[in-house]
This record gives C-alpha cells, structure tokens and sequence, in this order.
C-alpha cells in the first residue's frame, strides 16, 4: 500500500467569482462518489496552494507563520496535504470521516472526503489561538468557492470533538484539528 500520492496540476476555475459568491451555499445531501484527483487537487489549492515564491499561498495567515494546514479525511484512511510538492502523504489508514463529527454521521461518512484543517501549536506558539481559527476560515470559504465553481457540495463545520478526531488521526499532540470542511457531489446530480 503507497502511502504518498502526487496530485494532478489543480485545474482552472473558471466560474467568476460573483458568480461564485452568489451561487455558494451549505450542502448536507451528497452522493457518495469518490472525487476525481483533479477536484481534489483543485479544492486543496484553493484552501492552500502555493501561488508565488517565498511560499505565500491562496490564503492568508496570521504572521505568515502557515500554522494551519490540510488533511484529506476519506475511506482509505488520512492524507496531509503537502502544497510545495502537490502530493498527500498518509499518516493512518483509519477512516476518520465518522470521528470528525459528534452527531451528523448521516452525512459526514457518506460524502467522500472531509477536508481537515489542522493547527500547529508549536507553530503558533504564544499567539493569540482566535487568530488560526481565522487562518482556518478563510481556508473553509476557499473551500466553498472552488466547490460552488467546481459543482461539488460542501459544508463548513466545528461541532466536532478535537481530541477524540486527534487521536483517530493519530496526531502528535501539537496538532490540533479545528474545523471541518465535508466536500462531494450533491446529491440528485
Ligand atoms: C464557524 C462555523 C461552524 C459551522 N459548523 C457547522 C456544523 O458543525 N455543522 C453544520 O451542519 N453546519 C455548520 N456550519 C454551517 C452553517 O450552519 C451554515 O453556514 C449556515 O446555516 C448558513 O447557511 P449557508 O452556508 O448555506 O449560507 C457552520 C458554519 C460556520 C461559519
């Protein structure tokens, strides 16, 4: 089993972002297809993808520090997203799409993937923790624009128990999952 998965080239979103912004909206209905790599790709861009040198991204981030990053929560187990290389690498085979709610298992483990967005304490260190939890919206709003365009549905969410997704994450204890982005096709489509 490869434990390291290189991406496809994140494809062009061509929706306007008006459009984008209008058209946007919370989906809790999905089908469970797989998303193909090229979605994939594309939503982890937007969250966190690199668009210049000195490694600044799509996003911004408290100091520039990059303290939250992205997981691919799905059924062959979790990937963290590694934006330099384009490329997921495994940390654990379990399916953590059920630990990653406290109560909405009807969706959350039918839709194919469920995008982590992780924070480093070490990292972030002694700076005001609110701060990330930023850095970490303004990756879910990536997430629900590339996902309107790409006419995937999508659902932003933090009712979930950090330490129990952690644990099942098998996370060393500086890492912190914070909030939840569950991603796939709608349902009816
Ligand atoms: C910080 C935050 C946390 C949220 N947590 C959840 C959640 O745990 N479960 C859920 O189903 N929706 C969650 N939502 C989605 C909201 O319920 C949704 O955005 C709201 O109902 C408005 O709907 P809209 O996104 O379609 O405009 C969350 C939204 C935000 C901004």
């Amino acid at each position: 089993m490869t434990n390291q998965q290189t991406l496809p080239l994140p494809m062009a979103l061509n929706m306007t972002l008006g459009e984008s912004l209008a058209k946007r909206r919370t989906g809790r209905a999905f089908r469970a297809n797989a998303l193909t790599d090229d979605e994939l790709s594309t939503l982890l861009w937007a969250c966190a993808g690199l668009t210049g040198d000195e490694g600044r991204r799509t996003v911004p981030s408290t100091l520039n520090l990059k303290a939250v990053s992205v997981w691919v929560l799905r059924d062959d187990g979790t990937w963290r997203y590694d934006p330099a290389k384009n490329q997921l690498t495994r940390s654990t085979t379990t399916d953590c799409r059920r630990a990653s709610t406290t109560h909405q298992f009807d969706f959350v483990t039918k839709a194919p993937v469920t995008l982590a967005f992780v924070l480093d304490h070490d990292v972030a260190n002694t700076i005001r923790e609110s701060c990330f939890y930023v850095d970490a919206g303004t990756m879910g709003q990536s997430a629900y624009l590339a996902a309107t365009a790409l006419g995937l549905s999508g659902c932003i969410r933090a009712s979930f128990d950090h330490k129990a997704l952690g644990e099942a994450m098998a996370l060393p204890d500086n890492l912190e999952p914070i909030l939840m982005f569950t991603v796939g096709l709608p349902e009816g489509k």
